[in-house]
């Protein structure tokens, strides 16, 4: 797979250089308000391994995210599938994460949609998403991509303490509209 481009946007492979800009963002208390704590430059730079694993192992995850424009890191949109380990396996999952100085511009918004096709180009049937029930932004992205809420899926995360603030998560669902199941006769 080369690259994904956007209007304003490169969605692509992770580099070695990334390893610092995705340290910093992911660094942010702002950026992590919804995670359970910052992450510390070795849980960052653990992440960007599996990262980098899962891309060799699936032919795709979490996309590295470029501006065009001036080609900085802005942090990563993409599909991933998910482990035995982690709520609502076995599936793919759609997530995002960027750097607080570039919210708000539809960012996330424009770099799923991308994902999504890429999602459906290459043969997935469904997409799944997840987020804390607390996440205002994250469920916005979810509804103006037009994932259905999946109620029935919503789960406490297991990684979170119970009776955690962040521990209620809300699921969401789209599915590949070129494979929709033939109605029931
Ligand atoms: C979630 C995130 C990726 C969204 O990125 P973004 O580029 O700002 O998203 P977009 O601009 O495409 O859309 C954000 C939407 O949320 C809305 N929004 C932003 N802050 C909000 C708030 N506090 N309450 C309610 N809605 C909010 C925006 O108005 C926008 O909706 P609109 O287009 O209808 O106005 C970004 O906030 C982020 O990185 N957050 C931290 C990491 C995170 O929580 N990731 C998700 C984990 S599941």
């Amino acid at each position: 797979m080369t690259e994904l481009v956007t209007e304003r946007l490169v969605l692509r492979r992770w580099r070695e250089e990334d390893r610092e800009p995705f340290a910093a963002m992911n660094a942010d208390p702002e950026v992590m308000r919804y995670f359970p704590s910052p992450l510390s430059r070795g849980e960052s730079d653990a992440s960007y391994d599996r990262m980098v694993a899962a891309f060799d192992r699936d032919g795709f995850t979490f996309f590295a995210v470029d501006e065009r424009a001036g080609s900085r890191f802005v942090g990563l949109v993409g599909i991933r599938t998910l482990g035995l380990d982690d709520p609502l396996y076995p599936a793919v999952e759609i997530g995002w994460r960027l750097i607080s100085d570039v919210w708000r511009r539809g960012y996330a918004t424009e770099a799923a949609r991308r994902s999504i096709a890429f999602a459906w180009e290459v043969g997935l049937r469904e997409l799944l998403g997840f987020t804390a029930a607390l996440n205002q932004p994250s469920q916005r992205v979810f509804a103006k991509l037009g994932f259905a809420r999946a109620a029935a899926d919503d789960f406490d995360h297991p990684r979170i303490e119970p009776g955690h603030a962040l521990q209620p998560h809300m699921a969401y669902r789209l599915a590949n509209p070129g494979q929709a199941d033939p109605p029931e006769t």
